[in-house]
């Protein structure tokens, strides 16, 4: 019995003493100190506690980076320059870099650690982005799984952005998800009004983001968001449009629809819009309305699993197949430009569709919501 109660003492007592010294490793290991942050070449400078992603050092700082999967090194949009400081490309960033990125040390700034001085280049353009304190005005339920949120800019109280571009929402740490996170989402406003932003999202089950917008959020409450971002937007040429968008990928095109009609843009365009089933269509009517106000606008909702015994009559089957077989009967296709917005499978077989119809990828413009 004895030995036994002294081999529980001398057991507790090493596992006690392992515990500390990893306590103290971690303590001294990961204690970098001061460390100095430099952004294109001395245009901002700052010291910080190192040891924090780089993506999360600029944040606190307020120097927004897009970030659309809140640093989960999934979406590969964090990316940056870093001239000095970073270490060799993790295994983690490999997938997102081609050669000549490798080349000149662009790096997924949500994977490196600051440890030590890092110098890097960012675009100019990004030590503008501001982040906007908002007021939630309205929640419009427009089907079982999709919201609008109205939100009213309070501190700064006006936004100027490129119709098709998005914001990030940070959702704050709420019962069951214990870290504030940073998401996406389009603006699918009219941008004529530059004092609110309205946001078109669909839950996502079990979603932190989508979680916090459906169950925690009420009207009244404060959001933050940082932003504008993203190279989604009309470009200024005479081509016709095709717009193809699944879901909530509505949102940046109704952004644009509105801008057209505002700037009275004459050009051609056509949108096929996919859903699963008729209860997943919304916004119907004010692309219908669309239709009249817009000089060559044509609006084709399908639906790609309508509910037996439904009285859907519209265009039936998988959104880029609906598109493809119309596109293939216009005679100057080749001449159109692309714009996809929705899930990744989505637009990666949108993108090939385009490609085989001989519009050039270059003229392909797409937002992944991954
Ligand atoms: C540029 C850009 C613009 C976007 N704009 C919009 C928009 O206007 N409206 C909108 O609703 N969303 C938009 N998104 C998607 C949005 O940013 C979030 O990814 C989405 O709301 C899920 O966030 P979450 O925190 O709720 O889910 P998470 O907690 O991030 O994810 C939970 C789980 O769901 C999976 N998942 C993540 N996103 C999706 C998805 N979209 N569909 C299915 N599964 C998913 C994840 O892999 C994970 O396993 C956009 C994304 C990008 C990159
Ligand atoms: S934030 Fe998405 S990969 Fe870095």
């Amino acid at each position: 019995m004895g030995t036994i109660i002294i081999a529980i003492v001398i057991i507790s007592g090493v596992g006690a003493f392992l515990a500390t010294l990893l306590v103290f490793a971690e303590r001294v290991i990961t204690n970098y100190g001061d460390v100095e942050v430099d952004i294109n070449k001395g245009d901002k400078k700052f010291t910080v506690r190192g040891g924090g992603s780089l993506l999360e050092t600029l944040t606190n700082q307020k120097i927004f980076i897009p970030s659309a999967c809140g640093g989960r090194g999934t979406c590969g949009y964090c990316k940056v320059k870093v001239l000095e400081g970073a270490g060799t490309l993790l295994p983690t960033e490999e997938p997102y870099m081609d050669a000549q990125e490798r080349a000149e040390g662009i790096r997924l700034s949500c994977q490196i650690k600051v440890r030590n001085k890092i110098e890097i280049e960012i675009p100019g353009d990004l030590l503008t982005i501001r982040e906007y304190s908002c007021t939630c005005e309205k929640i419009i339920d427009y089907t079982y799984d999709m919201k609008q949120f109205n939100l009213k800019l309070v501190e700064p109280t006006s936004i100027t952005y490129t119709p098709g571009q998005y914001i990030q929402l940070l959702a704050p740490a709420y019962e069951g998800s214990p870290e504030e996170v940073y998401r996406a989402y389009s603006i699918s406003s009219d941008p004529a009004n530059k004092s609110g932003i309205e946001l078109i999202v669909r839950r996502v089950p079990d979603g932190i983001c989508t979680t916090y917008l459906f169950d925690h959020l009420k009207e009244d409450d404060t959001v933050r968001v940082n932003g504008p971002y993203g190279k989604f937007y009309l470009r200024d040429t005479n081509a016709p449009i095709i717009f193809i968008a699944g879901g909530s990928g509505i949102a940046p095109i109704k952004c644009i629809l509105h801008h057209m009609k505002n700037t009275t843009i004459k050009r051609k365009a056509v949108f096929f819009f996919g859903v699963r089933t008729t209860k997943d269509l919304f916004l119907v009517e004010e692309m219908k309305q669309f239709e009249k106000e817009l000089a060559d606008f044509t609006f084709i909702p399908v639906v790609s699993q309508p509910e037996e015994g439904s009285d859907w009559h519209g265009a039936t089957g998988r959104v880029t197949t609906v598109a493809e077989e119309f596109l293939k009967r216009m005679p100057t296709v080749s001449d159109c430009e692309g714009y996809l917005c929705g899930s990744p499978g989505m637009i990666d077989s949108a993108v090939k569709i385009l490609a085989d119809l001989g519009i050039p990828e270059d003229k392909h413009y797409y937002d992944k919501f991954s």
